[in-house]
């Protein structure tokens, strides 16, 4: 029998991709809200601070400016990218060509989706970590190629796991990493990546690294850039995004920057897609990549503070997580008592009993069942209220038990 028209299963990409796991936990806390209850969202990677001032400003003045209103350029405008590419040279000494080895994206997202569209074919496989950003996985799904997911409970383990895939004899198109890595919090220094493009290099694969925290380093931690290791964009692109080192996520600008023949690749594609990002918001980008490094410093200092909060109020609750090295959010064990039911099952409770809102580890992929995420983006008084909460709600247990 054919497939009913009308129903989401009859389109044949839309059947490869499940409804958002975390829909679920959105409409339960819309439901409370309504309500009338108080729930602290640490949901969604949704920062909460103010983009800094100059930039809105400088959005103002330009958008005020009707040459502004037209179609601006897809691959982004060339002052906007000789900006970046100045900021990878101050900050990793990697130099770039803004004209082929840089293009500006409608944030990271649609870098990652483009990109896996324009370079994956059927069947091409592409090697990540597992649990991830959903689209790691479901862009690959998306342009028809086959996700291998690895386990990575650390980037040793994941860094063998590569190894094993390349014996065994499969030759992956693409290996798409990211670190500071969402959900796990992993941390990575350049060795790791040396090994990485290392083994790409050898067996002929490319590497995407998705590097939307690259501000995100805690307690003198600087991440990486996968472009610092010699010879990477020979092979490899990077993706950086405005969104969480100044607190840009709305306005949707990101970057593509690397290896030329995968820049080519993704501009090719998005000539036919898009027009590129709104021209004012471009033009006060470059005002954030040129002047608001102090705003980063105090946006990564935000984030840290928040973490102490959060890591210290639930180990008092009992629930002992460990401290993240980087990112914005903590990963945080199922606590053993409630993890037969799973991640999904316990975030709702949490959200029921304790009125905080976090992402299932399930919604990152199979491999993030029996963990959660906390998002550090609710401020601190709100961060203690949450712990507080949990701690009734953990010692309230004995009672929830066999109901
Ligand atoms: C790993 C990762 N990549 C990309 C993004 C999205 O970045 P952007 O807002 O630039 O699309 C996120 C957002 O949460 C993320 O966690």
């Amino acid at each position: 029998m054919g497939l009913m028209p009308g129903t989401t299963d009859s389109f044949y990409r839309i059947q490869k991709l499940p409804p958002y796991v975390f829909a679920v936990i959105n409409e339960m806390k819309a439901r409370l809200r309504a309500d009338q209850q108080d729930v602290i969202d640490l949901g969604m990677g949704n920062p909460d601070g103010a983009t800094p001032r100059a930039v809105v400003h400088k959005l103002i003045e330009a958008a005020r400016n009707p040459r502004n209103h037209r179609y601006s350029m897809s691959r982004g405008i060339p002052q906007l990218r000789r900006e970046i590419v100045k900021r990878y040279e101050k900050n990793y000494g990697v130099n770039l060509d803004s004209e082929s080895e840089a293009i500006v994206t409608i944030g990271a997202k649609d870098s990652l989706a483009h990109l896996l569209f324009a370079v994956i074919g059927p069947g091409d496989v592409v090697v990540s970590p597992n649990p991830a950003y959903p689209i790691h996985q479901y862009g690959v799904i998306m342009a028809e190629g086959q996700a291998c997911m690895l386990p990575m409970p650390d980037a040793a383990t994941f860094l063998s796991g590569l190894e094993d895939v390349y014996r065994g004899g499969t030759r992956p198109k693409v290996i798409l990493i990211s670190f500071p890595h969402n959900p796990t919090t992993t941390c990575v220094d350049l060795n790791f990546f040396r090994e990485v493009i290392r083994l790409a290099r050898h067996h002929g694969s490319y590497v995407v690294h998705d590097f939307a925290y690259a501000d995100l380093g805690f307690d003198g931690y600087k991440p990486p850039s996968i472009l610092q290791v010699e010879g990477a964009k020979e092979i490899a692109v990077e993706i950086f995004s405005m969104s969480k080192s100044y607190n840009m996520a709305g306005w949707r600008v990101g970057f593509c920057l690397g290896n030329a023949k995968m820049i080519g690749a993704l501009a090719r594609i998005k000539s036919y897609l898009d027009y590129g990002v709104f021209q004012p918001i471009q033009i006060a980008s470059i005002i954030a990549l040129r002047e608001c490094e102090e705003d980063t410093e105090k946006i990564r200092a935000l984030y840290q503070r928040r973490r102490d909060l959060l890591v210290e109020g639930l180990r008092r609750a009992g629930w002992p997580v460990e401290s993240p090295r980087g990112s914005m959010f903590v990963w945080a064990p199922v606590p053993e008592a409630y993890r037969e039911d799973g991640s999904l099952e316990f975030a709702k409770l949490l959200m029921k009993e304790a009125l905080v809102a976090v992402s299932p580890g399930i919604g990152f992929g199979p491999l993030g069942e029996g963990f959660v995420r906390f998002a550090l983006v609710e401020n601190d008084h709100r961060i203690r209220q949450a712990t507080r909460s949990i701690k009734q709600f953990l010692a309230r247990k004995p009672v929830l038990a066999g109901k």
